[in-house]
């Protein structure tokens, strides 16, 4: 089944003579429960790309099909309601909320959306991610490792279809990294969420199902790895 699918996907930010095409006609489509690394070179668009598909930024021009809904159709309060339930993204840099503690931080797209806490699902979650004695921490007071996995209980904490990644171990030691991307690939093949990873690593790039190459905005090549 198909979850995501993009058609002739083009942003232009700026104007005049700073103008820069950052994404130029992309169009691709990812299956249910698919591994996707994007990968190219510093500037090529990915971050741009993965934007477009969480619904962070509007493009110039183009659809983002999530499960048959065009996002860019929505409103601005449809499209947050969305983003909320439908897509969970990570950075780098995790995100956190500093005043918030653990536990706050990983239910609070629940919390907004004003449903109430599954507490044995929430419980899985932080079982999952190692977290058990770290619920009333603040950010501040964890490791690097340990705020990018919060942020991933924040990510997975609505259940989404997709799961959107932007370097998410890019601020992390080797030990660390490979623990976190062991994470995201159990609960995408435990949770079926399909996983749309961008990376410089290419030992991570390798793990994915499909790595997909973004050049000067386009797409170079699109491989699958594993059927
Ligand atoms: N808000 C913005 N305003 C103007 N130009 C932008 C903006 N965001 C990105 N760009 C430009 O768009 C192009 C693509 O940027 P993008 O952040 O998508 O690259 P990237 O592939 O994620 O690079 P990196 O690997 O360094 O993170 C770059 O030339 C960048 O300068
Ligand atoms: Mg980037």
């Amino acid at each position: 089944m198909e979850i995501l699918k993009i058609e002739h996907l083009s942003k232009i930010y700026g104007k005049g003579e700073t103008v820069v095409k950052a994404l130029d006609d992309v169009s691709f489509s990812v299956q249910k429960g698919e591994f996707v690394a994007i990968i190219g070179p510093s500037g090529s668009g990915k971050s741009t790309l993965l934007h477009m598909l969480g619904g962070v930024d509007r493009p110039s021009s183009g659809k983002v099909m999530i499960d048959n809904t065009d996002i860019y159709s929505l409103n601005e309060t449809e499209l947050a309601v969305f983003r909320r339930r439908q897509i969970g993204l990570i950075y780098q840099f995790y995100n956190l909320i500093p005043v918030l503690t653990v536990e706050e931080n990983m239910t609070l797209p629940i919390l907004l959306d004003q449903h109430k806490v599954d507490k044995k699902q929430l419980q899985s979650i932080v079982d999952a991610l190692g977290l058990d004695n770290r619920l009333n921490h603040l950010p501040n007071q964890l490791s690097g490792g340990q705020q990018q996995r919060v942020s991933i209980g924040r990510a997975l904490i609505s259940n989404p279809s997709i799961v959107l990644a932007d370097e998410p171990t890019g601020n992390l030691d080797s030990q660390n990294s490979s623990e976190i991307i062991d994470m995201l690939k159990m609960f995408n093949k435990t949770l079926k969420q399909t996983l749309i990873v961008i990376t410089h690593d290419e030992r991570i790039a390798l793990q994915a199902d499909r790595v997909i190459s973004i050049e000067d905005g386009r797409i170079a090549k699109d491989e699958v790895i594993r059927p």
